[in-house]
């Protein structure tokens, strides 16, 4: 009974941090909310304060986020009348692409969220 109980000790953090965020999806939702949130929807509920901006959840129903790479490193003008034009470096790029996918596998058909997820922004 005791083994058991000491191996649940050691397996339990184990499973729990192997399906909690990584580093990067966390630095990407800082970055999302610090930036983004004030007009998009970032997390797995919830609408965007500004209406036309699409909720991030829904960015990979319209295109593989990774193609956002570029537009991210390049400065999102496009499409964004109302938004101020960015540029993001490398690191913050990958930040929030991680986090980004983590939504996509998060999604309704993907497992449930992870630990520490916002479940809105409102
Ligand atoms: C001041 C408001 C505002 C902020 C801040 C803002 N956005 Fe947007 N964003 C918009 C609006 C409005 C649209 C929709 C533009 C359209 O459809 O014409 C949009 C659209 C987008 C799209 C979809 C583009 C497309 O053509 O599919 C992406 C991706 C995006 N924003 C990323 C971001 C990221 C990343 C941040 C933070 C770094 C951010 N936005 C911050 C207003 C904003």
């Amino acid at each position: 009974m005791r083994i058991i109980a000491a191996c649940l000790a050691i397996l339990l953090p184990m499973i729990t941090t192997a399906s909690a965020a990584t580093p990067a999806e966390r630095h990407g939702f800082a970055f999302a909310k610090s930036h983004c949130a004030r007009c998009h929807a970032i997390g797995l509920t919830g609408t965007s304060r500004l209406k036309k901006a699409p909720p991030f959840r829904t960015l990979h129903d319209r295109y593989p986020v990774e193609t956002l790479a570029e537009a991210f490193a390049e400065g999102i003008y496009t499409g964004h009348s109302k938004m101020p034009a960015f540029e993001l470096e490398p690191d913050q790029i990958n930040d929030l692409l991680s986090y980004l996918k983590s939504l996509e596998r998060a999604g309704p058909r993907g497992r449930s969220h992870p630990p520490g997820y916002p479940r809105s922004m409102e």
